[in-house]
């Protein structure tokens, strides 16, 4: 994970680099660091915490250098330290290295590197390699050594090289991790994602795999791994930096959470037709392209991952394909079996996790088909896919998704709905049914949101619970799932997702007196069966909060409390049903005073295995 910004150009560097590594602290946040050419020098600050500790820490520094490379750091090789945050230097300090990734092959270098060059080392990342490698091959061309140093590199990075010969540009290079180079005028910048750039460019270059760029502050030179000189297009960034800023919420989460109504809107007006047809321009799943799939994978992680568990239950439903929906990390490794009459479908918000983008290679060297429903435009998972369906979430920036993933929902049920009206597994009039529903979830997720104070109490009198129990059945399972990766990501609450049929054949050994159960029932067609499984838990003690449809008031006898969702069809209620867990979620951790939008060991863009 981590993340890399780079400026150089006119202006003092400190600032900007300070700046865009406060819009990358979601990729990582347990230290950071600058490096900053000064008379002369490279000036390196580097302190283990937040952002704020090198703020604090360069502002007693004059550091009015026009040229730096900054970092943000999720540990990988050594614990978050001084020591250990980027940037990295060669032994006389005039190589600066900043590194997303991981370097698989980095024991090996520096013990050559120790051996060959007697080279001391400082730290214990796998970053420092890279300087000392670098440093290795320096013969007075910068460019030229960092060729030699990747040669040598295996595994994941996206790097910002600074030289103290050399001081009017920066060398980076990207492989596997993301890398986007911002274009001024009379300046230019490096760094892992777009937001960190916004304020100060529109323009950009989206680097490729195995790509070289060389800065100065009027050019950009982009090489590929042979070191040809590549041809460009200039990426338009066409949305705000508001989107990726609070805007008066509390925090980013908080903000994400209400923009779901608007994102659902969104996702689906963009390709739906005057008569009310999903239109999946682009996308080559016509009749003819249908009738040769015989297989779907769904692979994802986290919470992209359980957004396609309901996606796999609506395409068997309406497409009547057979779907695998399978996590990414287990996916790669597993020798699948796949061929030219498999579709493959990727969903990953920030399309950068690596395990997604590993999965999505491996099926498309063995021949499958791939699309991808991607929220970031002209990341690595939508570049490498056939075709993408992009969700219009905008810039989620909060490490726990929200609104990506109810976004994710809408992609599937309008994929899911396409292939079955398209095969002929769905009637029109089925079909324009859920449609005409579908566009009322926007609506409906807004009532749910305006009656928050309902959960923000519950939260107030849950939030010092030791463990709490996620259940249901159907579709409600997979719901339950995400609620409770949610609770755990953000609260540190121990929590736990299980089928409610499952219960019985171990886990309610567990349930005793108080135990905190969220029993999902906005199944119809299993209801009755959920009310006997609150009843078990309440026969062992748990404290029940059932989250049900409106009208269907029955549970109110069985379950302590119950929160309502606005009535909908089964098939659709995950978008709703969602929004009180992410509501409880959120208050809890609030409640319990924890960095809600950065919560501990975690990252946003997760591109390590
Ligand atoms: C949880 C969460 C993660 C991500 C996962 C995949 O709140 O955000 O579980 O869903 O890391 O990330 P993307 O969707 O960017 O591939």
């Amino acid at each position: 994970m981590c993340g890399i910004v780079g400026y150089i150009g006119k202006r003092e560097a400190t600032p900007i680099l300070i700046d865009g590594l406060s819009r990358l602290e979601y990729r990582g946040y347990d230290s950071a660091g600058i490096a900053v050419f000064n008379d002369g020098e490279i000036c390196v600050e580097k302190y283990k915490g937040r952002l704020s500790v090198l703020e604090e820490h360069v502002k007693e520094k004059n550091l009015n250098g026009t040229i730096g490379i900054g970092h943000t750091r999720w540990a990988t090789h050594g614990e978050p330290s001084d020591i250990n945050a980027h940037p990295h230097t060669n032994c006389a300090g005039d190589i600066a290295v900043i590194h997303n990734g991981i370097i698989e092959n980095y024991l090996k270098l520096k013990e050559w590197l120790i051996v060959e060059k007697g080279v001391h080392f400082k730290s214990e990342t796998d970053t420092e390699v890279i300087a000392h490698l670098i440093d290795y091959f320096y013969e007075g061309d910068l460019l030229d050594a960092v060729y030699k140093a990747i040669d040598k590199m295996e595994g994941a990075y996206a790097i910002g090289v600074i030289c103290k010969e050399e001081p009017d540009k920066i060398v980076a290079v990207r492989k596997d991790s993301p890398l986007i180079v911002g274009l001024g005028d009379g300046e230019n910048f490096i760094a892992s994602d777009i937001p960190a750039l916004l304020k100060y460019t529109r323009d950009m270059y989206l680097i490729e795999n195995d790509e070289v760029v060389l800065l100065t502050k009027d050019e950009v030179k982009i090489f590929n791994e042979f070191g040809q000189e590549q041809k460009r297009e200039v990426f338009h960034v066409d949305w705000d930096v508001e989107a990726a800023e609070k805007e008066g919420y509390e925090h980013f989460m908080i903000k994400e959470i209400y923009e779901q109504p608007g994102g659902i809107d969104k996702t689906l007006n963009r390709r739906l037709n005057k008569e009310g047809t999903i239109v999946l321009d682009g996308i080559k799943l016509t009749k003819e392209d249908l009738d040769k799939i015989n297989k779907i994978y769904i692979v994802a992680c986290g919470t992209a991952y359980h957004a396609g568990l309901v996606g796999k239950v609506a395409i068997e439903k309406y497409a009547k394909i057979p779907v695998i929906c399978d996590v990414a990390s287990e996916f790669r490794y597993r020798d699948p079996f796949i061929d030219e009459n498999t579709l493959f479908i990727a969903i990953s918000q920030s399309g950068e996790t690596l395990d997604t983008l590993a999965a999505l290679r491996e099926a498309k060297r063995k021949g499958a088909r791939i699309l991808s429903v991607v929220n970031v435009v002209g990341s690595s998972v939508a570049r490498e896919s056939d075709d993408v369906f992009y969700t219009w979430a905008g810039p989620e920036i909060a490490v726990a998704s929200t609104k990506a993933y109810t976004t994710q929902l809408t992609a599937m049920y309008m994929i899911a709905l396409h292939m079955g009206l398209t095969k002929g597994t769905l009637s029109r009039e089925r079909y324009d049914e859920i449609v005409a529903e579908l566009k009322t979830m926007p609506d409906k997720a807004q009532k749910i949101l305006d009656n928050y104070q309902i959960i923000q109490q519950l939260a107030d009198e849950q939030f010092n619970n030791e463990s709490v129990f996620f259940m249901g059945r159907g579709l409600d399972v997979e719901v339950a799932f995400e609620g409770s990766l949610k609770l755990k990501e953000i609260s540190y609450i121990n929590s736990f997702a299980i089928a409610a049929g499952e219960l019985k054949h171990g886990t309610i050994a567990l349930i005793e007196d108080g135990t905190l159960v969220i029993a999902l029932a906005t199944q119809n067609h299993l209801y009755d069966k959920m009310l006997s499984n609150i009843k078990e838990v309440k026969a062992r003690g748990a404290y029940v909060v059932a989250v049900a449809k409106e009208g269907n008031e029955e549970v109110e006898k069985t379950a302590d409390k119950v929160i309502y969702i606005p009535d909908t069809m089964d098939e659709l209620t995950p978008i709703l049903s969602v929004i009180p867990l992410q509501l409880f979620a959120y208050y809890v951790s609030v409640a319990r005073g924890n960095d809600v939008d950065k919560p501990r060991n975690l990252a946003k863009s997760v591109t390590v295995e």
